[in-house]
């Protein structure tokens, strides 16, 4: 039997890597956060001076990225080492989002990172979230979920992660950020943010997590 896949593809602050995470704990699967690939990218590209419009550098950077993803042991969570320095934190801003949307643009980086993203297909099954999981990286994947909400919900989510966080934000400026992001991942000429046409899409604008988890799950069950 193939190994099962679904792919959470949607634009930012949607819930996507919240649902995802959710949904691989559940069954034990895999996760894939795609996302996470460009904005190491980026992050390495900035530490070695790189300018991130300098397509054949990133892209050459992208291919040999010594970047690993450590489980602890004891509390199961994720590091993000990059040439032995955990990098979690400095990858999660906004300014490091921002960086990833433009390296993500970069025909050569884009296919630097493919077969990196198809080796996380391995079984039990694997949850992929990012913005060309169902269209591009995994076309064949079993069930296909594209989840979004409106940019003023998702600007205010993002507003309380931060300030929850303790960081300070300014509503108006995280919105024009979140609209700026949008456009250029919708835009783009490679692999644009797009749901596949054979994905459901979700509008959790009015819903809370745990009634999208469900109807991701009860969607998986009609499809596996
Ligand atoms: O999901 P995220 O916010 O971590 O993604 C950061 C950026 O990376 C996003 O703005 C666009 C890019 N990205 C992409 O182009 N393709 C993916 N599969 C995942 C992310």
């Amino acid at each position: 039997m193939s190994v099962p896949i679904l792919t959470i593809d949607g634009p930012s602050g949607a819930g996507k890597g919240t649902v995802a995470t959710r949904i691989a704990s559940i069954k034990g699967w895999h996760f894939l956060d795609s996302g996470a690939l460009y904005r190491i990218t980026a992050h390495a590209a900035l530490r070695d001076g790189i300018a991130l419009d300098n397509e054949a550098a990133v892209s050459a950077l992208a291919a040999t990225l010594p970047v690993s993803f450590d489980v602890d042991p004891g509390t199961g969570e994720v590091r993000v080492v990059l040439a032995g320095e955990d990098i979690g934190d400095a990858i999660r801003s906004e300014e490091a989002g921002n960086a990833a949307s433009k390296v993500a643009a970069i025909p050569g980086v884009r296919a630097a990172l493919l077969q990196r993203q198809r080796d996380f297909h391995r079984a039990p099954g694997l949850v992929a979230d990012g913005r060309d999981m169902g269209t591009v990286v995994f076309p064949d994947a079993d069930t296909k979920v594209f989840l979004t909400a409106s940019a003023e919900e998702r600007a205010k989510r993002r507003y309380k992660q931060l300030s929850d966080k303790g960081i300070s934000a300014n509503l108006r400026a995280l919105a024009d950020e979140i609209a700026e992001r949008d456009a250029r991942d919708s835009q783009r000429a490679v692999s644009p943010l797009k749901p596949a046409d054979d994905a459901l899409t979700i509008d959790s604008s009015d819903l809370e997590i745990d009634e999208v988890v469900r109807k991701v799950l009860s969607l998986m069950s009609a499809t596996l």
